[in-house]
């Protein structure tokens, strides 16, 4: 298990010696934006829905949940409620809509590919939404690093979370479950500007369709990056972290409530013709294409809170739509 003091352990261990800086004001410069902007508003709200949920549950639903204790596996009644606490937030904080739902198949296996914001929250709002409303749990690949924090592997095990080699996301798929993953991960998350996508050369879900002969649905969040955005600063600094660690250094500011909505492209279907490298292409136009017919470059934190409002809403996809 990974406690702070290990985490500490580890930077001197590795960082101090390569770079000269104060360790205790380099993490508090780093957690704190954390705390600040993301736990504050999260802790409150989920403390005031948990308990109106509690409540609201206990006295209208408790058939329904009795059922479901008994229906499925042993998470279940657990899942359900975690995600209505989530679907809560992103309802309250982003206003969180899905945009093409009906993408999603209602039964059989496909593979999600996601762009990746500085902090994936609309990953997990999209999980709580489409297990609420579509009964079908999306199981993610999420980067191993993840899996060191102590109370991770609890999440991991409801939610079905795997640190993802092709093999395992194979199997999954050949169990006719739904896999998300976005090829650009952590490096992604930290360096993408402009929502450009940084996948290198990772063909490895391309290879994992190919070999599971599945869909493939791209799926990308209008003003992910105005909700949480990386620092511009020592870009070069965090990128030499990155490629010697594999850990997402930059420090990450935000917890803005701008709009959120999902879009889902349209599913990209299996074809035994395909190189990995060319589904990878494939994929990749797709989900550019998307970001382009949805989202206002350069992005903005004042319009994407606009968003929220209609009247505001509707004047700019009009001359957007103008423009194209
Ligand atoms: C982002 O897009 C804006 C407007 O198109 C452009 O001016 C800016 O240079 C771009 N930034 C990056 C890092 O590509």
């Amino acid at each position: 298990m990974f406690s702070l003091e290990d985490f500490k352990q580890f930077l001197q261990g590795n960082i101090v010696n390569y770079i000269d800086i104060d360790l205790t004001l380099w993490l508090t410069w780093f957690l704190s934006p954390l705390i600040i902007t993301f736990l504050l508003p999260l802790v409150i709200v989920i403390l005031f829905y948990l308990t109106a949920f509690i409540l609201y549950i206990y006295k209208l639903h408790w058939r329904n949940i009795k059922d479901t204790l008994t229906a499925g596996d042993r998470w279940e009644a657990a899942r359900k409620f975690v995600g209505a606490v989530w679907d809560a937030h992103g309802w309250i904080w982003h206003a969180y809509e899905i945009n093409g739902m009906e993408k999603i198949p209602e039964n059989g296996p496909a593979i999600i590919i996601y762009y990746h914001g500085a902090i994936p929250i609309d990953i997990y709002y999209f999980l709580a939404k489409v297990y609420l409303h579509k009964n079908r749990l999306v199981h993610t690949v999420a980067d191993n690093f993840l899996f060191k924090f102590s109370g991770f592997s609890i999440i991991a095990d409801c939610m079905k979370v795997i640190p993802g080699t092709v093999q395992s996301c194979v199997a999954l798929l050949k169990e006719e479950n739904l896999l998300a993953i976005s090829p650009g991960g952590v490096y992604e998350a930290q360096f993408s500007r402009n929502y450009s996508l940084m996948w290198k050369r990772r063909f490895g879900f391309a290879k994992v369709a190919i070999e599971a002969k599945v869909p493939i649905i791209p799926m990308y969040t209008e003003n992910l990056r105005e909700a949480f955005r990386t620092v511009n600063i020592g870009r070069r600094l965090f990128l030499r972290l990155y490629a010697r660690f594999k850990l997402p250094f930059a420090p990450v500011y935000g917890g803005f409530p701008v709009k959120l909505i999902t879009h889902l492209g349209e599913p990209i279907p299996y074809d035994p013709n395909l190189t990995p490298e060319d589904l990878q292409n494939k994929v990749a136009e797709s989900l550019d294409e998307l970001v382009k017919k949805h989202q206002r470059i350069p992005g903005s934190i004042l319009r994407g809170l606009m968003d929220r409002i209609p009247y505001f809403r509707k004047q700019y996809n009009s001359n957007h739509v103008h423009n194209d």
